[in-house]
This record gives structure tokens, sequence and C-alpha cells, in this order.
């Protein structure tokens, strides 16, 4: 079964323009997230464009903050931090990857873990790892809904997440460990990467690889999670062979259309809840 990433997302979008619409009502202003791309890195600039268009929809209004890509980090770190104190702004998100001078530990510390809608914050990773509230970065986040909404059970069961980056390979292993998995975490430095895959009930592939998990690879009845977001020759592919891993699979979500629309929902979701509780 396919896993249509798209329409839960687009259901998710749904119920929340009665979210922000409701948020007007008792606020008297719309949630709002500003948005913080530096450079022009052409992907970066692709997904700030999609999610600004998605706070639209969704009732939320967007701050669009463009800097330079040679911008200084005191420069970077001072718009950070005036959005930081500005009252009537709910979230903040700086685009990732910056420009190779400027440091994303420097840049993202001025985001208060209260307003970080990303989850990258220290406090708010170290409240995943704890197993306590606190936000948790869109597309592991998305992920998590997308096993809900479908109903494929955790507990007890194998999970092998391929990939150990801080947005998505470590807060999905932690999110996967929290809903009672077992959880293994392979890399580039993983030794049997294919049967360590072959024991998964749940292989989530985040390594950014194409094609790197073929179909001997997964076991039969297996629940695949492509969260490769890879362009070869413009076209967007996950690192899943999907053609023959899909002949195997229970589940599998495709590239594009299953994990990537969640990304910008979940986003979407977190601003709402940043705002609501900062109204309370
Ligand atoms: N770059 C790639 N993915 C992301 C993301 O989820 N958030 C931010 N801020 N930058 C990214």
């Amino acid at each position: 079964m396919i896993i249509d990433g798209k329409a839960v997302a687009d259901g998710i979008r749904a119920e929340l323009l009665a979210r922000t619409a409701r948020f007007f009502q008792i606020a008297g202003r719309k949630p709002a997230l500003a948005v913080v791309l530096i450079g022009n890195d052409p992907a970066s600039e692709i997904y700030v464009r999609n999610k600004l268009r998605a706070c639209a929809e969704a009732g939320i209004r967007s701050v669009d903050v463009r800097m330079p890509a040679e911008v200084s980090t005191q420069e970077a770190t001072e718009a950070v931090r005036r959005l930081a104190a500005d009252g009537e702004i709910d979230g903040i998100l700086v685009q990732l990857p910056l420009p190779k001078h400027l440091d994303p530990r420097v840049i993202l510390a001025e985001i208060p873990a209260e307003k970080d809608v990303d989850g990258f914050s220290e406090e708010n990773i170290g409240a995943l790892a704890l197993g306590r509230e606190g936000t948790v970065a869109c597309t592991p986040l998305g992920v998590m809904e997308l096993l809900k909404r479908y109903r494929i059970p955790t507990s007890g069961k194998h999970a092998v997440v391929v990939g150990r980056s801080n947005i998505v390979g470590k807060p999905m292993a932690l999110l996967l460990l929290n809903a009672d998995a077992t959880v293994t975490v392979c890399h580039s430095h993983t030794r049997g990467l294919k049967e360590i895959c072959l024991q998964a009930d749940i292989l989530v592939a985040a390594a950014g690889k194409p094609k790197l998990i073929t179909a001997d690879m997964v076991k039969e009845g297996a629940v695949v999670i492509d969260v490769g977001t890879n362009r070869e020759g413009g076209k967007l592919c996950g690192d899943v062979d999907f053609g023959e891993v899909e002949k195997k699979a229970s589940y599998i979500t495709p590239v594009p259309g299953g994990v990537g629309p969640m990304t910008v929902a979940m986003l979407l979701s977190n601003v709402c809840a940043a705002a609501e509780k900062r109204i309370r």
C-alpha cells in the first residue's frame, strides 16, 4: 500500500485553517512565522517559497526575511535577535544550510526555544531525548503522524533508521524509541547494512543517497519510509529503489508525495502550537 502523504498533509492543512481562525478570534491577529533565508541556494529558495505559500493558505502570517550570502555573523544574529524580541512573531525558522562562513550553532542559538518551530534548539532536542513535551523537528514528526494515521503500530517493532543527521535521523530514532520501538541507527560507517535492514519491521531511509535501499535489503511485509530528497537531473528521487521495494513492502512512501508534504504541514502545526502557547 502506498502511503499518500500529500492527502494526509492536505487534511491536516484543512484542520489548521479552522485552528488559525479560532486563534484569530481569541488573539485578534494571525499566528506569525518569520522565515530567514540567507544567500540564494536554489533548493532553499524553493523550500522557502513553499513554506510561505503554505502559511498564507493556512491563515498564518509570514514574514519573509532575506539576507545576502555575504552577511556577517553579527548582522545575521542581530536580525534573529530582533525577531526573538518581537511580540507579534510566534515562530522563527532559519533555513538551512547557511553559507559556509556562518556557523549555524551561533545563529540558531538566538532563537528562543518557545519560538523554535523547527525543534532544532538544544532545549527542544533535550526534551525529546528525555521524553518530555517540546517542539519536535518537522520531518520526523511528519513520519510519526503518517504512521499514526495509517494505524501502523510501533510498539515492540524493530525500527531501523538509516541516517543520523541532527535534523532527521537522530530525532527520528528518539521519536520511535519514545513510541516503544526497538531502534537501530545505521550510518555511513555501519558494517553489514543489508543484514540490519533485513531485520527491520519499519525501515526509515534518511541518508541522502539515491537508491541506497534496494529490494534485497527489505524484509517481506516491512513498512518503508523514504525521507530522501535527492535531485537527479532535475527530478526528485528518494533513498529507496521504489519500483522494486514496493513489491515487498506492506506500506511504502513515494517521493515525491510521501514525507515531503508532511514536513510543511508539521511546520504549520508547530507554528500554531507556539502561537497558542504564547497567548495562554
Ligand atoms: N533545510 C532542510 N530541511 C530543513 C528544515 O526542516 N528546516 C530548516 N530550517 N532548514 C532545512
